[in-house]
């Protein structure tokens, strides 16, 4: 935590850079963003990961904006201190500047962000920029951007030879510089990862990108073991959440049909 407990504001971010590590999850409902809140974490970012984890898709590509902006709404309800921040959805900011700023206000204004998340680098950076000098707050994400994986062709490091990493930092430089607040750098490699996080006054939020970052982001539903399907290498597992509410549901479903739920206890006269 930052040590204060009223609501984390861009600046306190900022001046976490150096001082303190930045800790930050995904969440995607009410009570979930409420938990992460109260357990003092300094970020949640409604993410397009929802796309996978809570609408089963293969990819983020087919989230909409107003399914974006209804998952932000449901999570601000529950956040009272976390930075909140909402991820702009792919094609949501890119076709033009207008756009982007027509729609990164809706899910501030209808959705209760306090920023927005645009993946893109030197290409995205006119668009950052107009965005914060009207007002948005701007999380840029460089590196592994999933919105593109069909050019990808899967979910691969970035910045593993010299082209892509000096690519990565120029990215890293024109974001900073259109005014971005903070930076994810998703998995690219750890001494890029540093070099980044050494060059640049914002702070980095690392994905899969080694412990140099000034804080660390990861999907919630894949840190508490939600999403068992799938197994990273970059995550940590902090619960076997899936197993135990499996475990959970078969012991509810057991007691039932041996007629030990409901108890007296839990009937009324
Ligand atoms: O969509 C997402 O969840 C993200 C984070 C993992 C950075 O972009």
């Amino acid at each position: 935590m930052n040590g204060v407990s009223k609501p984390v504001t861009i600046q306190d971010i900022l001046k976490m850079k150096g001082v303190t590590k930045i800790a930050a999850l995904t969440a995607y409902d009410a009570t979930f963003a409420r938990l992460f809140d109260e357990a003092g974490l300094d970020v949640i970012l409604v993410g397009d990961s929802l796309g996978m984890v809570i609408q089963g898709h293969d990819t983020t590509l087919p989230v909409t904006l107003d399914e974006m902006i209804y998952h932000t709404r449901i999570c601000s309800r529950g956040v009272k201190r976390a930075l909140l921040i909402s991820d702009m959805p792919f094609m949501t900011y890119q076709a033009s500047v207008e756009q982007a700023l027509v729609n990164c206000a809706r899910c501030i204004k209808e959705g209760g962000a306090r920023a927005v998340k645009l993946e893109g680098g030197e290409e995205i950076a006119p668009t950052i920029h107009r965005l914060v000098v009207s007002g948005i707050p701007v999380m840029g994400h460089i590196g592994m951007q999933p919105q593109r994986v069909n050019e990808y062709g899967g979910y691969s490091l970035q910045g593993r030879n010299p082209d892509e990493a000096e690519h990565i930092m120029r990215d890293a430089l024109a974001v900073q510089a259109a005014g971005a607040f903070a930076i994810v750098l998703e998995k690219i490699p750890t001494s890029l990862a540093g070099q980044i996080t050494r060059d640049l006054r914002i702070p980095t939020i690392g994905i899969a990108s080694g412990p140099e970052c000034d804080g660390q982001i990861l999907v919630s539903y894949d840190m508490l073991g939600l999403a068992d399907q799938f197994k990273f290498r970059f995550v940590r597992r902090y619960l076997e959440g899936a197993q135990l509410i499996r475990d959970a549901v078969k012991a509810y479903a057991g007691d039932i049909r041996a007629g030990k739920f409901p108890s007296a206890e839990e009937s009324f006269e």
